[in-house]
């Protein structure tokens, strides 16, 4: 399966309409510049579709996007950057957790974002732990595969894979495109 079209169709701070339509949503959540706008530009092949940057922070809406005119990807603002005042920090963790727990959408599939050198971090198990007892679908994607030294590859992809249990794990780099074929058939079969 491919990705034929993408567009963006609007940005979301809270309810919304687009939310309670029977669209399946393939949601993306993450650490703050683990690099999940930059993943869905991969995946897409669209490079200035979801805007990315140096500087965590960056998204700060449920960006929404439609995906082959028949499901969307949603990009979610990252959680754990500690350079946010702590009103923004406050607000953006409610928006994730309004939208992941409480806001009674649907979602296909959950797509965790974690960073392939660095591994789970606290903040990445917690969350995991939460979908899992909610029962969400999860597909976990080590981002930046490209940044792991080559003679710790295979090491640090078992150590990856002992903290988060029984759940696949697909390498991948948004700046290679490494995984990206392995990736869109979990994600879109
Ligand atoms: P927030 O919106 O702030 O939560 O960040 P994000 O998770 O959307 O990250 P974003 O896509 O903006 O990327 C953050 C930085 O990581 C950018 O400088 C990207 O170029 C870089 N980046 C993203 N993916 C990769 C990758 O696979 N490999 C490398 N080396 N860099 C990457
Ligand atoms: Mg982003």
């Amino acid at each position: 399966m491919q990705i034929k079209s993408a567009k963006f169709v609007k940005g979301l701070v809270g309810p919304d309409k687009i939310l309670e339509n029977n669209i399946p949503k393939i949601v993306f959540i993450g650490r703050s510049n683990v690099g999940k706008s930059s993943l869905i530009n991969s995946l897409t092949r669209q490079k200035g579709l979801a805007k990315t940057s140096s500087l965590p922070g960056r998204t700060q809406e449920l960006n929404v996007f439609l995906i082959n005119d028949n499901f969307y990807f949603v990009d979610l603002p990252g959680y754990g950057f500690a350079k946010l005042s702590k009103k923004d920090k406050k607000w953006l963790h409610e928006l994730i957790n309004w939208y992941l727990f409480d806001s009674y959408n649907e979602h296909q599939k959950i797509v965790l974002i974690v960073d392939a050198e660095i591994g789970p971090t606290k903040d990445d198990l917690e969350i995991l732990k939460a979908l899992e007892e909610c029962k969400k679908n999860i597909i976990i994607v080590a981002n930046k595969e490209d940044k792991i030294k080559k003679s710790l590859y295979q090491k640090q992809l078992n150590k990856i894979q002992d903290s988060i249990g029984d759940h696949k794990i697909f390498p991948f780099s948004s700046k290679t495109g490494f995984g990206a074929d392995k990736l869109l058939r979990e994600i879109l079969e």
